[in-house]
């Protein structure tokens, strides 16, 4: 685990300071590394070398994502080789990215009804992207499910409740709770606790679930405190 943040630290610091061409090869170079035993086609590389050259903000997403779903499945104790499917999971959550056009992935305003049914076009296109690359069943699932909500209200199918799987349900939580966090040019980033608070409504509005939301909160702050429990659960 410290190995691969040094390595992800090592690429965030490259991908503010280096031209494209050279965070390309860094990019490839460290998924690579991390992912090596789950890259049975070589084609993926290529998909989210595209990201990277395209979409800025989505290849940092995809950085940041797969670094929680490893902390995720690090803080509870889910093994080495589940470490490393989850942060597979995060990586490539929205790889269907790849062939939405720039405007409308770096548009700094609200999209208009035609650009957002483009944007949910990707969680299928992802699941099309990597059964194609023959990618585990889980890391296929939840790049289809991960815009889905437990009430149904989610997208691309509407599916709700148990016919999510339970990388899905995370995938949700720490996907909101990435870009809640993270400067965009259009608005400041959230403290994580504030972020946590603001997700905990989805919760109660029953849209997000509460066992995997505490699981995540807990891997995101550590060891807890009741007056944390008293305001957050
Ligand atoms: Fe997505």
């Amino acid at each position: 685990m410290e190995k691969a943040k040094k390595i992800l630290k090592d690429i965030m610091d490259v991908t503010l300071s280096e031209p494209k061409s050279e965070v390309l090869t860094e990019m490839t170079r460290t998924v690579k590394l991390i992912v090596e035993e789950y890259l049975k086609n070589p084609n993926i590389v290529s998909y989210l070398a595209k990201i990277s050259v395209h979409d800025y903000s989505t290849q940092l997403h995809l950085i940041n994502v797969m670094l929680y779903c490893m902390g995720y499945a690090y803080y509870n104790d889910m093994g080495k080789n589940n470490i490393k499917l989850y942060g597979l999971i995060g990586l490539m959550h929205d790889i269907g990215k790849v062939g939405i056009p720039d405007y409308i992935l770096q548009a700094p305003r609200k999209l208009t009804e035609n650009e957002f049914n483009i944007i949910m076009e990707h969680p299928k296109n992802g699941w099309k992207i990597l059964h194609d690359c023959d990618f585990d069943v889980r890391v296929r699932i939840t790049a289809l499910e991960h815009h889905e909500r437990l009430d149904g209200s989610g997208y691309p199918d509407g599916k709700s409740g148990n016919n999510l799987c339970e990388t899905s349900r995370m995938l949700a939580i720490i996907d909101v709770f990435e870009a809640l966090t993270t400067w965009r040019p259009y608005k400041e980033p959230l403290k994580p606790f504030s972020a946590l608070q603001v997700i905990k409504q989805d919760v109660l509005a029953k849209k997000l679930d509460p066992k995997i939301f505490r699981k995540f909160a807990y891997s995101i702050v550590g060891i807890t405190s009741p007056e944390f429990n008293k305001t957050l659960f």
